[in-house]
């Protein structure tokens, strides 16, 4: 989608759609003096169906204009517009839009509600980038014809040319997301661990300062990393372990280290998942998509920070040769692990890369991302996810990053209690006590096992946050790409 600004009302192109914005209070006021438009359109509040609430649209049809519609869209009570209400309402004008066959869209920009310039800007972007995504490559392309079109251009009007390097920023942060969400709608079946890491080294195009290391199975195996291992042990496709590598502060020692759990798709093992359950386990890997991603976007922004992501990758299939319930892995940390359930193979995989993380790479700090547990989604939904952290200064900036995005986080206890009901009988540790008792936080403390003290640590369960089967405001079916936001507000923050 191309965007582009239009210094004022009269120097504008001609479009499929004009959108107007509204304020909800008493009278509905236009952010734009409709009589500007045409001299004959009504004022809504004349016939009291249109209030101006937050999402809330009204299409007139017109003659004389640059745009045959005008999409009157409410962006809700002055006092209460934020920059999440602003994503929201340009969604739903937008997803109009994109129904009634629009491909070039005016928008007026709103000044003169309550959200500061810069947000506003990022927004309105985002909210326009983000809702126009659709993965169709599956589809047939007769369906694909029928479809809801995708819309071309925006000309935004009323913002001034300077703003465009803003917008262009947005824009590619909006890239890294859809390339997130691209990664994760494929078909487990073409996203393989090696299709994970041809996708890694791809990224080395985007910037020299990229580096892709890829373990194979045999390098794996020579690493020890036997719990990667042991999961891979019922799928006929060999794991991964990705590394990558962008170093964009040479001078500096600071270093971040991103792990994703890159599971292909979870069918639980032998601790088989029912099929409802099963359904939407491509989703796996989220965490290993927005970990490349962030790679990505860090590296189109040329942030001034030095990151590392690690990507542990290995479907957890079914089969003759799959792991069992109740045999003792060797980790590469060296403890043991009694598997009491096969289903609860992301801390397994991800035990081994935190391990290879803290021996390996000198981390200032590590953070994983994760679709851990079904118990994330009990506990906050599909709109939060849970963020444990063994350090305050870096929960403190995980938590603004949040606020600032709207891609929001609930710190959750790592209560070291709970530790004790881990232990084994035959080996160190259970991989699972097998109770849905606070299972976000048991997974979060078997994590925990294998990290330093000393190195600032953060574990974000995204299992209920990535993935959504009903399109929720910018978010379409499937794919989130929640959290790349979220990392590189981070990294732009870190210094
Ligand atoms: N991949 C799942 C977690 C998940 C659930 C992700 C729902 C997305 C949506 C994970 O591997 C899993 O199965 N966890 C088990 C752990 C349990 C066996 C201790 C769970 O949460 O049920
Ligand atoms: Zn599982
Ligand atoms: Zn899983």
């Amino acid at each position: 989608m191309k965007i582009t600004s239009s210094k004022d009302f009269e120097s504008r192109n001609e479009a499929d759609f004009l959108i107007l914005p509204f304020c909800e209070d008493k009278k509905a006021v236009a952010l734009y003096k409709i009589a500007h438009l045409d001299p004959h359109i009504h004022e809504p509040i004349h016939f009291k169906d249109f209030g101006g609430k937050n999402k809330e649209c009204s299409l007139i049809y017109i003659k004389k204009e640059k745009e045959p519609r005008i999409l009157l869209l409410g962006l809700g009570k002055p006092d209460k517009i934020t920059s999440e209400s602003i994503r929201c309402a340009y969604s739903e004008a937008i997803k109009i839009c994109k129904k009634k066959n629009g491909k070039k869209i005016n928008i007026i920009f709103p000044h003169g509600c309550n959200v500061e310039e810069e947000e506003l800007i990022r927004a309105i972007s985002e909210s326009l980038l983000l809702t126009n995504y659709s993965f169709d490559s599956l589809k047939h392309d007769s369906i694909k014809e029928d479809n809801v079109s995708v819309i071309e251009s925006v000309d935004i009007i009323g913002l001034k040319p300077a703003k465009m390097d803003l917008v262009s920023k947005v824009k590619v942060i909006c890239e890294g997301v859809n390339f997130a969400r691209d990664l994760v709608n494929t078909n487990a079946d073409e996203m393989t661990p090696h299709e994970l890491s041809i996708a890694a080294k791809e990224l080395s195009k985007v910037s020299q300062k990229i580096k892709v290391r890829v373990f194979d199975k045999k390098k794996i195996e020579e690493e020890k990393m036997g719990l990667l291992l042991a999961v891979n042990k019922g799928s006929h496709k060999e794991p991964a372990f990705i590394l990558v590598n962008y170093q964009g502060n040479p001078g500096s020692k600071d270093h971040t280290v991103f792990i994703g759990k890159g599971i292909t798709y979870d069918t639980g093992g032998r601790s088989l998942k029912p099929t409802t359950s099963m359904e939407t386990m491509k989703s796996d890997m989220s965490g290993a998509a927005l970990v490349l991603a962030a790679i990505y976007t860090a590296a189109k922004l040329e942030l001034k920070v030095n990151l590392t992501s690690v990507v542990s990758a290995t479907e957890n299939a079914i089969g003759p040769n799959s792991y069992k319930p109740g045999d003792v892995y060797k980790s590469l940390a060296g403890k043991t692990v009694e598997v009491t359930n096969t289903d609860a193979e992301g801390r397994l995989i991800l035990a081994d890369a935190l391990t290879y993380v803290v021996k390996n790479l000198k981390p200032s700090r590590m953070i994983d991302l994760a679709t851990l547990t079904g118990g994330v989604v009990v506990a906050l939904g599909e709109e939060i996810s849970g963020l444990f952290c063994n350090n305050k200064e870096l929960s403190d900036k995980l938590e603004l990053s949040s606020k600032r995005t709207s891609e929001l986080l609930w710190k959750m206890p790592l209560h070291q209690p709970y530790k004790k009901l881990m232990k084994s009988d035959i080996g160190d540790i259970k991989n699972s006590i097998n109770s849905s008792k606070a299972s976000s936080i048991m997974g979060a403390l078997f994590l925990e096992e294998f990290i330093s003290e000393d190195i600032p640590w953060a574990h974000i369960d995204i299992a209920g946050t990535s993935f959504t089967t009903k399109p929720q405001d910018y978010n379409p079916t499937n794919a989130t790409g929640f959290g790349l936001r979220l990392l590189i507000d981070f990294l732009s923050h870190l210094s």
